[in-house]
């Protein structure tokens, strides 16, 4: 408890400002905007003056209300199947992410007046062109929606269609890019921005009926609802909605073509993997930190005389060992929010997720370094005079830890390696800046080759230093 204290108040002081807003709760002087930046020209990431930013017309819109309400907007980009659950435990103040207003999510929130409408229609590969003129022709057949969006409940609905739901529409493009799928259901403005040679649009539309997009805000929030209300009738009267639409339709449209080696891609996004080795070593250096604490505490746990503190000591190494970090880090961080209301930022949950987990193999390392010292030791410390603890400190301590030091050195490593689960949640780490670069650039390989040869290079440096480390201990023994 007292350490969990800890990381929390240690991580609220770091600021967001290192990336666009990653952590980040409700302050009455914010307006914490929570979107899926992958719906170009609705919102999506684009690089301006060599800085990755998210625009787009919700964007534009969100930034008009933020200045009617006279607070600062905060951008947390998500998953779109996480902004309802974000919403409604308050991890954001408002949804803007051409969210449709369906019965179903009434049932969990409010929305504003419509916005903007568009139309369903299939993106499928231009050679393709002509092999889905209707509907029909979907079923059976291998799709692509967005995961939590309407567009996957229609495809849900086409018979015998093996339908993949992914979380970012990028992803889909890929999916088709590489035959994974034949079709994918997206929304026409959406959509015009991937049409290349590459992708086409077939003919037919799903559904002629117009869908619309609206601001989706937490239930009760009335105060709010009407000044988003208020806000949108104002660009409504002065045309400024339009005049957002072309603007962010023309930034999407300029695009570059040519397609960057992997040295360009590296060198272009730099100042992304910057940012991402920035959280990860935090997170990691965190993570290896509390870990060691709760391992010693765990491990005297283990080896206590009482029985009780035995079995928690146990029960606590099995249990963390037996599931998955990436299921504990789901508990962590929307378990407990959306359960007990207890909010942590995306930083604290990765935190605390890395250093339970590594808490319970490291406390299983210090256990056997600890009895594989020869019994003998403690006996003849014993005899020369010292008590237990000293004996402990003086004799077997030592000697375990540089038995258990390689060991010790491997669960580091894996600590640096692991931590981009935490991505999943929107950490900014070196494994969600290269996705973002992947979803920027289209390019599946190059963006995770670079983030691989940095973790690489992480390891290998703290390998080469625990290396050294071992061997000066090594040498006292020899003196
Ligand atoms: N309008 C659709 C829906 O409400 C799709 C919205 C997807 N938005 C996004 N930012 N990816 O389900």
């Amino acid at each position: 408890m007292m350490l969990l204290t800890f990381v929390v108040l240690l991580t609220a002081a770091v600021p967001s400002a290192l990336a666009s807003g990653t952590t980040g709760t409700s302050d009455s002087k914010k307006l914490v905007l929570g979107t899926s930046a992958d719906f170009a020209p609705y919102e999506f990431h684009k690089v301006i003056n060599g800085k990755d930013e998210i625009v787009g017309f919700d964007i534009a819109i969100a930034k008009e209300i933020a200045a009617d309400l006279g607070v600062e907007l905060v951008i947390e980009d998500m998953g779109f199947d996480g902004l309802l659950p974000a919403l409604q435990s308050g991890r954001v103040d408002i949804v803007i992410s051409g969210m449709t207003p369906t019965e179903d999510r009434k049932k969990s929130i409010d929305f504003s007046d419509t916005y903007y409408k568009s139309k369903q229609v299939i993106m499928v590969r231009n050679e393709d062109k002509d092999k889905y003129p209707t509907m029909a022709e979907l079923e059976n057949e291998k799709i692509g929606a967005q995961k939590g969006s309407i567009q996957e409940t229609i495809g849900q609905k086409i018979p015998g269609a093996k339908l993949t739901s992914l979380d970012k529409i990028s992803d889909i493009v890929l999916q088709l890019q590489t035959k994974r799928i034949n079709a994918a259901i997206v929304e026409d403005t959406v959509a015009a921005g991937y049409l290349d040679d590459m992708i086409g649009l077939a003919p037919a539309v799903p559904d002629e009926e117009q869908v619309a997009a609206a601001i989706g805000i937490r239930k009760g929030n009335t105060e709010l609802l009407n000044a988003v209300n208020g806000t949108l009738e104002r660009l409504k009267s002065e045309n400024k909605i339009d005049q957002m639409v072309t603007e962010a339709s023309q930034l999407m449209a300029d695009r570059e073509v040519k397609s960057p080696n992997i040295f360009e891609v590296f060198w272009q996004y730099k100042s992304f993997y910057a940012t991402g080795v920035g959280y990860t070593l935090l997170l990691s250096a965190l993570g290896v930190i509390f870990g060691v604490i709760i391992g010693l505490i765990i491990c005297m746990f283990r080896m206590h005389d009482m029985a009780i503190l035995r079995w928690i000591g146990t029960a606590y190494v099995e249990v963390i060992r037996g599931t998955p970090m990436l299921v504990q880090l789901m508990i962590i961080y929307y378990g407990l929010s959306l359960t007990f209301g207890i909010n942590f930022s995306a930083l604290q949950a990765g935190i605390i997720t890395l250093s339970i987990n590594s808490g319970a193999y490291l406390a299983e390392i210090f256990r056997a370094g600890i009895q594989g010292v020869d019994r003998g030791q403690l006996e003849a410390a014993r005899s020369l005079g010292m008590d237990r603890a000293a004996a402990m400190r003086f004799i077997i301590l030592p000697q375990a830890f540089k038995a258990v030091l390689p060991a010790i050195g491997n669960e580091f490593v894996t600590i640096i390696k692991e931590s981009s689960i935490i991505s999943v949640i929107g950490m900014v780490d070196i494994m969600y800046q290269a996705s973002v670069v992947k979803n920027i650039t289209y390019q599946g390989m190059n963006p995770f080759l670079i983030a691989a040869a940095i973790y690489f290079v992480l390891t290998f440096i703290l390998s080469k230093l625990l290396g050294r480390l071992e061997r000066k201990l090594s040498a006292s023994d020899r003196r």
